[in-house]
């Protein structure tokens, strides 16, 4: 049986314990405590099973506990676990990196390690920084870089990250082609923007999400990210592409952005690269990363446990990413029909397995239906199905790349349930 009828014993202890010693600052939406998980299942500590249509913030792309995955880690466990890779050599992350290279796009040939998406964020700030020498940077509204100083600088999609914490590096905000919102006009007004924001001719690099994730899963129109290539072109800007949360095949491609036929100058992997393992990646060409000895590096970037889990997620990601459109395509069919039943589904968009349903009080004034987003998730989770929310009123759905179509209905259906139970 799936889910729970109310918090297990041993979860409820726990959440205690939590509290009295945990920053409380973390983000955690409902009390799932967990103990083990295996492709796209998850047990919490009282033996109940849920379903997983988070991938844990997009991370197991590949599933839990994928057995090749624990295999790699348990094989370099043996020999060594830290190369000191910045100060030292060894074969592991120089073999991830040229198979990283080997699935970009031409051009994209020098690799840096970190350990986390933020890190891969602040190496391209570093980067861009260090190659244009123009004191501002551009980000858009409900965008999400990460939490450290300089990618906080870029972040803007919830007032929480950002307030007390000033001042921020010099970042100019602009909006994001929203078609749900902004309507079909989005794209000239967005650009027009970008183009005020760029003009004076001080800004080093445009950092942009293919598709904004936690900002509420917003696709913006093919030209919008055209137009963005073009403007940085046009002011002799560097263009980053953010790639930690849509990246990996999340939908369908390797990167997000190769949906829109447009090349950035700087790539940033997080996330799923790691296979469940911390890791950072910063891609750019050697042209541009030819800063020098000393400039950037860190304690464990390239870690061994790290890249060999790396490696082998790579390999998995690119047996599973084929089945990703068709997935993808099936959930946003069961969405489109459910859209039409239930006023409170404003709307559906997505690629491949990274989809958002945003909710809404009223399909005409689309107030956002933030309570019912609440409820929703709540019981989602009481009849066994993990969701994570995006933005003041989405839900994503961000499976495994693993999942079944049968798995798929099994969570469609659960969603559909707490969607009528909240429907007026
Ligand atoms: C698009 C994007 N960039 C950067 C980050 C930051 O990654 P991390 O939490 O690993 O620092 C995230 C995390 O959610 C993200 O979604």
């Amino acid at each position: 049986m799936l889910g729970c009828k109310q918090i297990g014993k041993k979860a409820k202890g726990i959440v205690a314990r939590d509290k009295k010693v945990i920053s409380p600052s973390l983000t955690r939406e409902y009390p799932l405590v967990i103990d083990k998980a295996e492709d796209v299942w998850i047990w919490d500590v009282d033996g109940n099973k849920y379903l997983d249509f988070s991938s844990l913030i997009a991370v197991m792309n590949i599933g839990h506990s994928n057995p090749y995955v624990i295999k790699a880690i348990q094989k370099q466990l043996k020999k060594a676990t830290h190369a000191a890779f910045s100060d030292f050599y060894a074969e592991l992350p120089v073999t991830f990196a040229e198979q990283i290279v080997s699935v970009l796009p031409r051009g994209f040939d020098r690799v840096f390690f970190s350990n986390s998406g933020t890190e891969a964020v602040e190496a391209a700030l570093k980067l861009s920084r260090w190659n244009k020498r123009k004191p501002y940077f551009v980000s858009f509204i409900n965008s999400f870089h990460g939490r450290t100083m300089g990618s906080l600088s870029l972040t803007y999609s919830k007032p929480v990250h950002r307030e007390g914490f000033g001042p921020f590096l010099s970042v100019r905000h602009v909006p994001y082609a929203y078609p749900y919102r902004m309507g079909s006009e989005c794209t000239t007004m967005c650009l027009n923007e970008l183009e005020k924001a760029l003009y004076k001719g001080d800004v080093s690099a445009v950092f942009m999400e293919p598709i904004q994730g936690e900002g509420g899963y917003i696709v913006p129109p093919k030209e919008f990210v055209k137009g963005i290539r073009k403007l940085c072109d046009e002011y002799d800007v560097l263009m980053v592409d953010d790639e930690i949360q849509a990246g990996c095949f999340r939908t369908g491609k390797f990167l997000a952005i190769e949906h829109f036929n447009v090349k950035p100058d700087i790539i940033c992997l997080g996330k799923a690269i790691g296979g469940g393992l911390p890791i950072g990646v910063t891609v750019a060409s050697k042209k541009l990363m030819r800063w020098p000895h000393g400039a950037h590096a860190n304690t464990f970037g390239g870690n061994l446990l790290s890249c060999a889990a790396g490696m082998e997620t790579l390999k998995q990601l690119k047996r599973v990413g084929k089945s990703v459109v068709k997935k993808g395509r099936y959930i946003m069919r069961r969405l489109d029909e459910m859209k039409d039943h239930y006023s409170i589904i404003g709307d559906v968009r997505g690629k491949g397995l990274m989809i958002g349903v945003e909710l809404v009080k009223d399909k005409r004034t689309k107030k956002p239906a933030i309570e019912e987003r609440e409820q929703i998730l709540w019981r989602s989770f009481f009849k066994g199905l993990i969701l994570l929310p995006a933005g003041r009123s989405t839900i994503r759905i961000i499976p495994p790349l693993t999942i079944t179509i049968e798995h798929i209905d099994r969570g469609m259906d659960i969603i559909e349930d707490a969607v009528k139970s909240v429907s007026r």
